[in-house]
């Protein structure tokens, strides 16, 4: 039986810091805190929304941080500005290892699937962009149940759509709160440590396995 593969997109594969060159000619030597924050923030208000039942799709979370924040800079960027790191948001870059990886893991062993916290469109958009969407068999998106990624139920949603189940079924992701999400819902799941100084949350749930690059990934998994 092939294993199942859901990769998350949002920095696992695509570089959300990839939108820094753009900010740099827009908030200076500030870009790259300012991109950290605008993330954490799209982050945090996937969660409250999840938790007040307040769904909106993510392109809302990450419009409504942007406003953030410009306002937590004291920035205010023109609605053109704005629109064009809307726009560096729907292109963003894959990481190095991803093209490989993903050359490396398309065969009759695995399955490959998209799994985002975005819609449908706009991963499709991203996939296409970094020329990676031929890879996947489909993108399984949290707007399906309108939730947000750690609700157990986003996970179930992925493992019910992909005709997977638990030992099968793998998370590949570097978002720590998606890992422990996907493992309390029954799922395995691949840590992808982005860098040295990226910090798993210490719950006592820990990965699976953890890498600090995905040109690792299959032969970790195949010996799993
Ligand atoms: C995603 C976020 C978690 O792509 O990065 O789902």
């Amino acid at each position: 039986m092939p294993i199942t593969l859901a990769f998350d997109i949002y920095g696992t594969l695509l570089d959300t810091q990839g939108v820094v060159n753009v900010l740099e000619k827009m908030v200076g030597n500030e870009a790259t805190q300012f991109a950290q924050t605008w993330r954490n923030k799209q982050l945090e208000y996937s969660f409250r929304r999840g938790l007040m039942k307040k769904y909106q799709q993510f392109s809302v979370c990450i419009n409504d941080s942007l406003e953030y924040t410009c306002a937590f800079y004291k920035i205010p960027l023109t609605a053109e500005q704005k629109k064009i790191l809307l726009d560096a948001y729907l292109e963003l870059p894959p990481f190095n290892d991803v093209k490989e990886c993903l050359k490396s893991v398309n065969s009759s062993e695995f399955k490959l699937y998209a799994f985002s916290n975005g819609s449908k469109d706009v991963i499709e958009n991203l996939l296409g962009a970094a020329d990676i969407q031929d890879f996947f068999i489909d993108i399984i998106s949290v707007d399906d149940v309108k939730s947000f990624k750690p609700d157990p139920a986003v996970y179930q949603h992925f493992m019910k759509t992909s005709g997977s189940h638990g030992d099968n079924a793998w998370l590949i992701s570097s978002n720590p709160f998606d890992v422990i999400g996907a493992i309390s819902a029954g799922m395995r799941s691949v840590w992808i440590q982005r860098s040295k100084e990226a910090i798993y949350d210490p719950w006592g749930i820990e990965p699976t396995t953890t890498l600090s690059t995905l040109l690792d990934l299959k032969e970790n998994i195949l010996n799993y």
